[in-house]
């Protein structure tokens, strides 16, 4: 289905009403555990953002950390349960995309395989990773 006129995507933090935000993500059952102002954060210092907006309300949301030369890595990339199947996280994706020409873009996902190969994702096995400490156990979260 076609992306809604009224739904606009863009980069700009401007405006966003962060515990509203968390609140949707907790809706849609895509809460890690940041608080509204360690989202924020996140979202701040990320290279890259997107963001879909229907009138002021945040229904999308993507971002990529990138070192500007050769690796990236996409993260929470989510649309709200009723936009979804519109072409919205694929706008977004694409977005960020544009950003990092020759780039190697990475992510890891447990339910999104369908939309990353429809953006000419592949699997690339053997994904490691690790938790320093305690999850969100730090200053960005006290
Ligand atoms: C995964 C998610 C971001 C997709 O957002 P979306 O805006 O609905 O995605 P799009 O409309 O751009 O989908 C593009 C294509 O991806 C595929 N796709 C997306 N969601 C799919 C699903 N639930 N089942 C099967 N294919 C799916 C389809 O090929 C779709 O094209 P089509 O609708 O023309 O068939 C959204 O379902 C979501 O937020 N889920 C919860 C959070 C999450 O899992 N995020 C990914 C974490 S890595």
């Amino acid at each position: 289905m076609r992306r809604p006129d009224s739904v606009r995507i863009d980069s700009s933090l401007d405006g966003i009403d962060w515990p509203q935000a968390k609140a949707d993500l907790a809706a849609d059952d895509f809460d890690n555990g940041r608080s509204p102002d360690a989202l924020r954060q996140s979202f701040q210092q990320s290279q890259h953002v997107a963001f879909a907006r229907d009138g002021d309300r945040v229904v999308g949301m993507a971002r990529l950390l990138s070192d500007g030369v050769c690796n990236s890595y996409l993260l929470d990339v989510w649309t709200g349960s009723s936009y979804r199947r519109q072409g919205i996280a694929s706008a977004m994706v694409r977005l960020l995309l544009e950003q990092v020409p020759g780039q190697h873009v990475g992510l890891q996902t447990d339910d999104g395989q369908r939309l990353y190969e429809s953006l000419g994702f592949r699997p690339q096995p053997e994904f490691w990773s690790r938790v320093v400490g305690t999850w969100l156990d730090n200053d960005a979260n006290r």
